[in-house]
């Protein structure tokens, strides 16, 4: 049995993942969304798939929903072996660019989508270290690549996810025996992505989860495309 648990699972990338991961007859997934019982394609997927999938509450932003949220987790599995962290806001190009950046704007983003993944893996590490082989992914994007940066605006998505790369390698130190990487899911059509992104979910998805079945140890601290490849920092 391998226990995944996925944040942001109500739409977008989060969903197609937890499809994909229940056709697996050996998988069981913790699914978080901030409002379970109006996530209806997650529970669809409950009324298919029964106790192999738990739908679980967390706000990201909210610290006390973080920890009320491994205390859930641990009600319903003695240990996970991935956790992907998911969950993510982008906002408007004009709120972003550097005449419309604004303190919070910069404080929002960075809460949700660099505080929020690390206190998530905080609270749930205990659960991690007792898992097989365990796995800690953080969804990041390409975008976050400092490197590749020849572009102005974004200010708020690209340094929170950069910063999430940073505090991936951090993680990867601290947590000697789990594999912890930062991976970009691509450019998907999902309401963050926009219609015209190169990915269907499905794509992505399937790209994502053949990264993660593949991790070994040697992985641990690396950043990571959905196709494999390897992405400069
Ligand atoms: N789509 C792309 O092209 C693309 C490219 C590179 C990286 N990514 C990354 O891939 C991941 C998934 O993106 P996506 O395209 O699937 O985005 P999406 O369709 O916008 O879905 C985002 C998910 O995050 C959840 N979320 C947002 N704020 C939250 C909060 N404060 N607390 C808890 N959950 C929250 C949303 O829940 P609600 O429904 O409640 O809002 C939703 O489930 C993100 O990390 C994103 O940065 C996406």
């Amino acid at each position: 049995m391998t226990r995944y648990l996925i944040t942001g699972a109500n739409r977008g990338i989060g969903l197609e993942i937890v499809a994909q991961l229940l056709k697996r007859p050996d998988a069981t997934v913790l699914a978080t969304c901030r409002d379970p019982l109006n996530a209806d394609d997650l529970q669809a997927l409950n009324a298919q798939y029964g106790e192999r999938l738990t739908v679980l509450p967390l706000e990201q932003a909210d610290a006390q929903s973080i920890h009320a949220l491994a205390g859930r987790a641990a009600e319903h599995v003695e240990a996970l072996n991935v956790l992907i962290n998911n969950a993510a806001i982008n906002v408007d190009d004009s709120v972003q660019s550097l005449t419309g950046i604004t303190q919070e704007t910069m404080l929002e983003v960075l809460n949700v989508n660099t505080v929020g993944p690390l206190l998530v893996a905080q609270a749930l590490v205990g659960l991690l270290r007792k898992g097989q082989n365990p796995k800690l992914v953080n969804i990041s994007t390409q975008m976050a690549s400092i490197e590749q940066r020849t572009y102005g605006g974004s200010y708020a998505y690209t340094a929170s996810k950069a910063a999430l790369n940073m505090t991936t390698r951090g993680l990867a130190a601290d947590l000697r025996g789990v594999t912890v990487i930062a991976l970009d899911p691509g450019w998907v059509k999902t309401r963050m992505g926009g219609k015209g992104a190169q990915l269907t979910t499905e794509e992505s998805a399937l790209g994502v989860l053949r990264v993660i079945d593949g991790l070994t140890p040697a992985d641990s601290g690396g950043y990571f495309r959905w196709n494999g490849k390897r992405l400069p920092w």
